[in-house]
Formats: C-alpha cells, sequence, structure tokens
C-alpha cells in the first residue's frame, strides 16, 4: 500500500460561524475507518484545516496581510490566539483518533514551516516516518521579509506533501455534507455534483472573504488539479458519509468527484 493524503476541512470539523466550536461526531465516525486502514499498513498523513478556530480570528486581526505598522500590539494578541486555538482544535482531533488506536505524530507547522503559499520552506522529509499517522494543519507560520508573519493554508500543505512525498497514490479532500464538488452551488436547484473534473471543466464557485482568510473552495480545486499531475487518485468526497469513505480507501467504487489530468495539460 502505498501513502494516501487526507485532509479535514475546517467546516467539516468546526462550526464554521461559531468561533471556536468542534464537531466532534464527524472525526468519532471517521476514526475507526481511518484505523482499520493505518493498522492493516496505509500511510497515512491528515491535514486539518481550522474552521472557527483559526479564521475569525484571523481575519480580525489581519494576520494573512502580514505585520500592519501600528497595530503591532493586536495582530500579536491574534497570533497568539489562533495559534493557541490550533493547538486545542489539533489536541481534540488526535485525542479521537488515538482513542481508536492511532498512533498519531504531530507537526504543527509554526515549528517546521516558514512562509505561505505553495512555495512554503520547511523540511517535509520529517513525514516519511514510519510506524504513525502523521497529523499537521493550517497554521500562523512566521515569513521572511518585512511581513514576519502570515498564514499557511492547510490546502498547501496538501499539495507539497502529496506531490514531494514518495509513493503518495491517493489525496482525499473531506467536505462537509455534500458529495464532490458541484458546477454551481449545491443548494441551487439543478445543480450537479461532477464525477470527473479536468482543468477544461466549468463550475462556480464563491468565497466567503469575511469569514475565510485562505482560499475556499476556489484554492482546494486548484491544489487538487495541480496534485492531480502527478498523484493517480485525487478526490473531493463527503466527509459526513464515512461509509463511502472507507468504499473509495480499500479500492471500491465510491461517490465524490474525480481529479483528473486533462488531455491539454499533457
Ligand atoms: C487555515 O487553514 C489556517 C488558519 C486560519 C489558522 P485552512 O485554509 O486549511 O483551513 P480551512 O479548511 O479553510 O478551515
Amino acid at each position: 500500500m502505498g501513502r494516501t493524503v487526507i485532509k479535514f476541512g475546517g467546516a467539516l470539523i468546526t462550526e464554521k460561524e461559531s468561533r471556536k466550536v468542534f464537531r466532534p461526531g464527524t472525526i468519532l465516525a471517521l476514526a475507526p475507518i481511518l484505523s482499520e486502514m493505518a493498522n492493516s499498513g496505509m500511510d497515512l498523513i491528515i491535514v486539518h484545516g481550522a474552521g472557527s478556530f483559526g479564521h475569525i480570528d484571523a481575519k480580525s486581526g489581519d494576520l494573512s496581510k502580514g505585520r500592519i505598522p501600528g497595530r503591532e500590539d493586536e495582530q500579536r494578541r491574534a497570533r497568539e490566539m489562533v495559534m493557541e486555538s490550533m493547538n486545542e482544535l489539533n489536541k481534540s482531533i488526535v485525542s479521537i483518533l488515538e482513542g481508536e488506536g492511532i498512533n498519531c505524530r504531530c507537526h504543527p507547522p509554526r515549528e517546521w514551516a516558514n512562509g505561505t503559499g505553495p512555495e512554503f520552506e520547511g523540511d517535509i522529509g520529517r513525514f516519511e516516518e514510519k510506524g504513525c499517522v502523521h497529523v499537521t494543519f493550517g497554521d500562523v507560520v512566521d515569513v521572511p521579509g518585512g511581513r514576519e508573519f502570515g498564514i499557511l493554508s492547510g490546502d498547501h500543505l496538501m499539495e507539497r506533501l502529496s506531490t514531494e512525498l514518495p509513493e503518495v497514490d491517493m489525496v482525499v479532500f473531506l467536505l462537509d455534507g455534500i458529495d464532490g464538488l458541484y458546477d454551481k452551488d449545491p443548494r441551487m436547484k439543478g445543480s450537479r455534483m461532477i464525477p470527473v473534473w479536468t482543468s477544461s471543466t466549468p463550475y462556480e464557485t464563491s468565497i466567503n472573504e469575511l469569514t475565510d482568510v485562505t482560499g475556499g473552495m476556489a484554492l482546494k480545486v486548484e491544489v487538487a488539479s495541480r496534485i492531480s499531475k502527478s498523484v493517480p487518485l485525487v478526490t473531493f468526497v463527503n466527509g459526513l458519509d464515512p461509509g463511502n469513505l472507507h468504499n473509495l480507501l480499500i479500492g471500491e467504487d465510491f461517490v465524490g468527484t474525480r481529479f483528473k489530468r486533462a488531455k491539454s495539460d499533457e
């Protein structure tokens, strides 16, 4: 079995609109499946988002813009708050996973990554150690130069881990209650899930700039599309359907969006 990299989106694991409300039920339902896979030899890496443990405070301190002269104290407090909240969220997730017999090793990005976006610096080799499930998350990190700090998204971590670690053969983005990527807002009548996405597939998405400091669905699609150039199976599936995730992980038919390279990209 090769390596699988999974993202728990922030909206799936937290109540996105209410500050620091964790949703343990979703992880409790997924943990037995992940445990079965890890204990049968799959090398697993979990990246989780921030949801309401990160975006709300990061937005109010404008942390994704880096240091803003005159707002240093307020931004320092916001940074500390976000880091503490992310530790809390990470602990809650990991304790559920460990309760299911998964041996986790956490890598908070502030300890090993520098810079934001897909080109951040940091030793990804630390995720190669065998015998444990590696866990990391979107975080506040130091940024070289005058910006000093910024927000490193879990989606950019997904990209680098999936494309640089050896033998990654599956990448899964778990979504909050929707089966995959839709051609338009999934709540709209007539919207349809896209089973196979290539870079020429049209779709519409919106980002809530009031609450999201990274890139919402559009960033996930961009990242998934780039990963699909080197990883054979890149998917968006419903994080609230553990049975479907199980089918995907054991190589059976599943419902979701599969990202493929367009012929014109080759
Ligand atoms: C954001 O990470 C990190 C912080 C705001 C601290 P992500 O971009 O991976 O988070 P979600 O999945 O959108 O919540």
